[in-house]
């Protein structure tokens, strides 16, 4: 069987399958040198960002708005946001676009969604980021609630008693691993304040 260096540099990473020719790296045994940390060329460590694996893909924002640059940084929070990484990290999300919502758009056709939209599951999700009049933006934290909505239809499309555990989740480890949130909180206390 011919395996493509490039398949399988990748079975590597994906797989991190030991090659019985080669001494494991971190082979320890008696009166061998300790292990040496590894360098990351082969084992991509999952960074805390947007050039991670899991995270957001694209971000879209409406186009006929004099601010739609704060529209855009909005939406950079939330895919900067520690709490929203944590959560994409753990269940290996990978968000095509994170897109503004019209502010008309969709509204009423799901009476539970109307300030966000999961299209494919998490190939699109849409954010509702304007007030109702259009004046200004909604709260940060009211943005993010949604998209705890949206992320747990990545996973259940119907809102169900599943669908409502993970959602409840989502949130409280998205606040969790906020550390904004941490005013107060010791290193090693290991209750980060779940609220
Ligand atoms: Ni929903």
């Amino acid at each position: 069987r011919v395996i493509g260096t490039a398949s399988l540099a990748l079975e590597r990473v994906q797989l991190a399958r030991p090659d019985p020719l080669v001494r494991p790296a971190d082979f320890d045994g008696p009166g061998r040198r300790p292990a040496r940390p590894f360098d990351g060329e082969l084992y991509p460590r999952a960074p805390v960002g947007t050039c991670s694996r899991w995270g957001f893909s694209e971000l879209r924002v409406l186009g006929n708005f004099a601010d739609a640059n704060q529209a855009h940084s909005l939406l950079e929070q939330l895919a900067r946001d520690p709490g929203v990484n944590y959560v994409m990290q753990k269940w290996h999300w990978r968000v095509g676009a994170l897109c503004e919502m019209a502010p008309d758009g969709r509204v009423g056709v799901d009476p539970v969604c109307v300030l966000g939209l999961n299209q494919g599951r998490g190939a699109v999700i849409y954010l509702r980021l304007r007030t109702d009049d259009l004046a200004g933006f909604r709260r940060y934290d009211a943005i993010r609630e949604v998209l705890a909505h949206e992320l747990a239809h990545n996973e259940h499309a119907e809102h169900d008693s599943r669908f409502y555990k993970l959602m409840r989740e989502i949130l409280s480890e998205m606040n969790r691993h906020d550390w904004r949130r941490l005013k107060g909180f010791r290193l090693g206390s290991g209750n980060a304040g779940a609220r």
